[in-house]
């Protein structure tokens, strides 16, 4: 396709060094896509002609239903995807083919291609994260009221319902769809068109082939749209907090599968065995999902550093944007997948979730807030006091409302019988009724809102 400078071929390592086809061919539905909304804006514009541009847009559909029947040869010597495209396209169509290259380069045709693939991925993701996000809210709707130890530091804080903890991962999920859809929305503008890098002389119409694509329109600088590849980044970018909110989740269910947990019983479809321990049931999936969550931050990596310090325009460095992009797609789907199946199908063991809410003093706070509404007394007081009743329960091996009344008046006179009533994970929780707290009642709030929100039926 530009030998005719040339005197001699390219090495063996040169071509092999230089080909992208084995990865790019993912983008053969964008090729064709991006070649038809060009040929079809040359025609109209008048620079092919239309009986040229119908044999050409014909041929492309002809190559797009071999690709789509036998796959996307793979011919290091037509080094790409576009080249690939446009040997075939004169192989079935004869020497009209090279029509189709007029106003254009494989720079801004790249370009164009990846964007739109992104944008693909993008939807998936999108369309991925809202089923994980339905799975939460069921999951969290029958929960309101199942209580569990809240943690920080990983150790019992405050007692906490199942459906609030549930519902945190809603929220990661609704900030994940925003970046995507900001990404989205920044990405959404075409370079095709803007040729090498420096534009064309030819009469063309950006705004239809960029309408014609989907696009809100085209882009405004020729040497930008050629070698921008932030649309990429801001993608994996998402991808890579999204996948750090997938290996958060994923991290809640290896603890809270393990033994002394006991909190969760893993679905059997997302869980292997051991080939030597026959008791075993590991949560394999979970831990891919948590490791792949590595990975996609290393694609990120990746891309950026590849960036890095190119000069405009185009450098063959570039080609190098899509394995990291491809891989952080391919990675984020299956996490999405697996962590959608494990809220969806996993059985929490609601009685070994109550049952550790009453250890560690969960309720040492409901004390502490008791002493300050009913004996007005100062919060750092209180808490003091407080400490005092758990050193004392400890030292004794029980809860805290296990201590006889007379023993807490000991401590602090101020206590009378009516401190029992808030000693309970029950009324622990349903004191906490602030916006976004953990009360069944609001729980239940936010799960409607969120219901309402992805359109779920009642
Ligand atoms: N395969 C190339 C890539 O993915 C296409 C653009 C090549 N442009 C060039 N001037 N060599 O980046």
């Amino acid at each position: 396709m530009w030998g005719g400078r040339f005197a001699a071929g390219p090495s063996a390592i040169m071509r092999e060094i230089n080909a992208s086809i084995p990865f790019d061919k993912a983008l053969w539905r964008q090729d064709i896509a991006a070649s038809k909304a060009h040929v079809g804006m040359l025609a109209a514009q008048g620079i092919v002609t239309s009986e040229d541009a119908e044999l050409i847009a014909g041929g492309l559909d002809r190559v797009a239903a071999e690709y789509e029947a036998d796959g996307v040869p793979e011919n290091w010597d037509l080094e790409d995807i576009h080249m690939t495209t446009e040997s075939r396209l004169a192989e079935l169509i004869g020497p009209v083919a090279g029509r189709l290259h007029t106003a254009r380069s494989r720079n801004d045709q790249v370009a164009t291609d990846f964007r739109l693939w992104v944008r693909d991925a993008i939807d998936q993701a999108d369309a991925g994260l809202r089923q994980l996000q339905a799975a939460l809210v069921e999951r969290a709707g029958d929960h309101a009221d199942s209580i569990m130890p809240g943690f920080t530091h990983l150790q019992t804080a405050q007692p906490v319902t199942l459906g609030h903890h549930l519902m945190a991962y809603y929220e990661m999920a609704a900030r994940d769809r925003s970046r995507l859809a900001d990404a989205r929305k920044r990405m959404n503008r075409s370079p095709l068109g803007a040729a090498a890098l420096a534009g064309t002389g030819f009469p063309i119409d950006r705004f239809r082939t960029a309408e014609a694509l989907g696009f809100d329109g085209p882009t405004d600088n020729s040497l930008d749209s050629v070698s921008d590849r932030d649309f990429a980044l801001d993608y994996l970018m998402a991808a890579a907090q999204c996948s750090l909110h997938l290996s958060r989740l994923a991290e809640e269910f290896i603890i809270w599968a393990s033994q002394p947990f006991g909190f969760v019983t893993l679905p059997d479809s997302l869980s292997t065995g051991s080939s030597i321990m026959p008791q075993k049931k590991n949560p394999d999936a979970a831990e891919l999902v948590r490791g792949h969550a590595g990975r996609i931050v290393g694609c990120l990596t990746s891309l950026m550093i590849t960036m890095k310090g190119l000069p405009l325009a185009y450098s063959k460095d570039m080609q190098d944007d899509k394995p990291p992009v491809f891989e952080a797609a391919g990675l984020l789907a299956l996490s999405i997948a697996a962590m959608t199946g494990m809220v969806a199908e996993a059985k929490f063991r609601t009685d070994r979730m109550r049952a550790a809410a009453e250890l560690g003093y969960a309720t040492a706070t409901d004390l502490a807030d008791w002493l300050v509404r009913q004996a007005n007394i100062p919060f750092r007081e209180a808490h003091h006091i407080t400490g005092s009743a758990v050193k004392l329960a400890e030292s004794r091996g029980v809860a805290l409302d296990q201590l006889p009344l007379a023993d807490l008046r000991a401590i602090d006179p101020r206590i009378d019988e009516r401190v029992f009533a808030a000693l309970s994970v029950e009324a622990s929780v349903a004191a906490r009724a602030s916006h976004g707290g953990t009360a069944p009642a609001e729980v239940r709030k936010r799960v409607a809102e969120a219901r309402a929100a992805l359109g779920l039926e009642d």
